[in-house]
């Protein structure tokens, strides 16, 4: 996984880093992030896309997989533009100082509040998922008297093979506007009479963890086919496709995603060919990945600590972490590989499970890790492939404090999250004779 070593004393190293040191200088649980591998992701995007000289394209990273002031430093200065999909992504990104042009706005239920930031920041576009939305946001524009760009998302019917609730462009879903049930025609034909509404284009998001291109190459099919159609019905002119993020990254051995090269390549392709076949205007492609940026570049270190074997059924590792930091497996039966990264070089040979601290018999991070014999209390475990949907969907459950968070660059760890303290948990507590004091 990128720059990850073994050093002479057989720790694990991340960047250069030892890890060992890293639990002592930050303690743990500890997301680590190697910012060497999240840049060599996004140049392969770059450099995928920079291969089609005629085709104009953006890269959106999905700061659902994991936002804090820093990682969106480094995506401004990488260059990206960034989707949001709440109020406090868009808060985050406006703060990192990422220029607000760059920002696209998706959520199946924006609040008035949020997309009055929005507005008042002047983002780059406005993903409306429905028509409540569609009306709110013309009423606000017409108030304000401001236009704003937006992209409709559009559900493509096609069924991305992944995990159930991760599945998004079936058309069964909460999000977006039906193709093939005439609501994302009116919706276009409403976007286009609406006098705010810049209407740019086109977007779908078929799934996540997508370990295939087909799935792309059919929702990119099934949209220009509409998209012709109310082009030679009302003239419609398609200047943006967005065709989203889901590009599968390894969380296991038996995991093998494609290249992102290859996914890209479909893409651009597929539209191209779709789009000169039915003698249409090339539209600029936009993605918008979130898990393939980030989520091989973080390890979560963890300390261990009660271990016991019930004989003849299991042995037990208990860490000091859980689903309080990556709820995944108990959420999807998301799968993990794991290290004893004080003992990198024993071999692994002993199936244990890695149990989380929640008191909850489902906090199981790894059902069947396998780890060295040798490893047991005490010492140092490495989770890998946790940079997406870790640090985001982390929770106070069992008020554990969230953990902290250090990317390593050049040989160098800098803290980018302090670790929460006991009274970060209770701050916006409010006590009992505070709350009597109401009345009176
Ligand atoms: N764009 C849209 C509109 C999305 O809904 C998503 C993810 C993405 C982009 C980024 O997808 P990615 O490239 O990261 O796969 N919590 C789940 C994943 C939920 C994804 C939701 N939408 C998990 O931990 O697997």
């Amino acid at each position: 996984y990128g720059t990850q070593a073994i050093n002479e004393k057989g720790h694990l190293c991340i960047g250069g880093v030892d890890t060992t040191d890293l639990a002592k200088e930050f303690g743990t649980p500890l997301y680590v992030y190697d910012t060497a591998l999240i840049k060599d992701k996004i140049n392969q995007f770059k450099e995928a896309f920079s291969q089609f000289e005629h085709v104009e394209w953006q890269v959106a990273y999905a700061s659902k997989a994991f936002s804090t002031i820093a990682m969106i430093q480094l995506i401004d200065e990488q260059g990206l533009s960034l989707d949001v999909v709440s109020g406090g992504e868009l808060y985050t990104a406006l703060k990192a100082g990422l220029s607000p042009d760059r920002i696209h706005f998706h959520g199946n239920n924006k609040s008035v509040s949020e997309l009055a930031m929005a507005l008042d920041a002047k983002i780059g576009a406005v993903i409306v998922d429905n028509f409540y939305e569609l009306d709110l946001l013309e009423t606000m524009c017409a108030e304000r008297n401001q236009e704003i760009a937006v992209l409709l998302r559009v559900t493509p019917g096609v069924e991305a093979h992944t995990h159930e609730f991760i599945m998004t462009g079936q058309d069964d879903s909460k999000f977006g506007f039906n193709l093939d049930d005439g609501m994302a025609e009116r919706a276009v034909k409403q976007a286009l009479s609406s006098p705010h509404l810049d209407l740019k284009g086109i977007h779908s998001h078929i799934g996540s963890q997508i370990f295939e291109t087909e799935g792309f190459a059919r929702a990119i099919k099934i949209m220009v086919g509409h998209i012709e159609a109310w082009h030679r019905n009302f003239g419609f002119q398609l200047e943006v496709l967005n065709v989203g993020g889901g590009f599968g990254i390894r969380y296991t051995d038996s995991d093998r995603p494609l290249p992102i090269k290859r996914y890209v390549e479909t893409i651009v392709r597929t539209a191209q060919d779709e789009i000169a076949r039915l003698n249409l205007h090339m539209p600029a492609l936009w993605v918008e990945p979130g898990r393939s940026i980030v989520g091989e570049a973080g390890t979560t270190l963890y300390t261990s600590g009660a271990f016991k074997t019930i004989p003849g059924i299991r042995k037990y590792l208990s860490v000091d972490g859980g689903m309080s930091d990556n709820i995944r497996p108990s959420l999807y039966q998301a799968q993990y590989k794991a290290i004893c990264a004080n003992k990198a070089l024993d071999s692994a040979d002993t199936q244990m499970a890695l149990a989380g601290k929640c008191c909850e018999s489902g906090d199981i991070l790894i059902k069947e890790a396998v780890l060295p014999e040798s490893c047991s209390s005490g010492d140092l475990i490495a989770v890998f492939s946790t940079g997406a949907y870790g640090y985001s969907m982390a929770s106070h459950y069992n008020r554990i404090p969230n953990a902290a968070v250090v990317f390593i660059e050049d040989g160098e760890a800098a803290l980018a999250v302090r670790r929460e303290t006991y009274d970060d948990l209770i701050r916006q507590d409010v006590a009992l004779e505070k709350l009597s004091q109401r009345d009176s």
